[in-house]
């Protein structure tokens, strides 16, 4: 079915240029941009977006490192959206990323992992309407 899905290409990724290389990957597999906006994401947006982390010990650096710098973030549509894009990013943690991957290619850290993709259709439509409304 086709689905939508969110990304953000995190401050990492926005500071080594790759913005183009990331959404160049989208394209090519068929994503489609229906969305997108560059922002600072200010510490409450962070910590809202992220919220479902709230309880966990990784929350305050996850937010810090949010808000270190602009995030590109989009909406991304096409046929399998959500795992066609989770598939493109590879693993969370980069060091157990498959070669050719988002996250094997231009992420240093679990934190640092360059990019951001929903996990589900219902996570999807809320994070979607998180930045771009109904
Ligand atoms: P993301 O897909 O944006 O969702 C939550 C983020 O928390 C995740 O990517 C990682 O960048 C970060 N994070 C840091 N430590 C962990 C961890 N142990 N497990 C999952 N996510 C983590």
């Amino acid at each position: 079915a086709v689905e939508r899905t969110l990304s953000i290409i995190k401050p990492d990724a926005v500071a080594k240029n790759v913005i183009g290389e990331i959404v160049s990957r989208f394209e090519k597999a068929d994503l489609k941009v229906v969305e997108a906006r560059m922002q600072q994401l200010t510490r409450e947006e962070a910590e809202g977006f992220y919220a479902v982390h709230k309880e966990r010990p990784f929350f305050n650096d996850l937010v810090e490192f949010m808000i270190s710098g602009p995030v590109f973030i989009q909406a991304l549509e096409g046929e399998n959206a959500i795992q066609k894009n989770r598939d493109l990013m590879g693993a969370t943690d980069p060091k157990k990323a498959e070669p050719g991957t988002i996250r094997a290619d231009f992420a240093e850290s679990i934190d640092a992992n360059a990019v951001h993709g929903s996990d589900a259709p219902e996570t999807a439509a809320v994070e979607i309407a998180y930045f771009f409304g109904k």
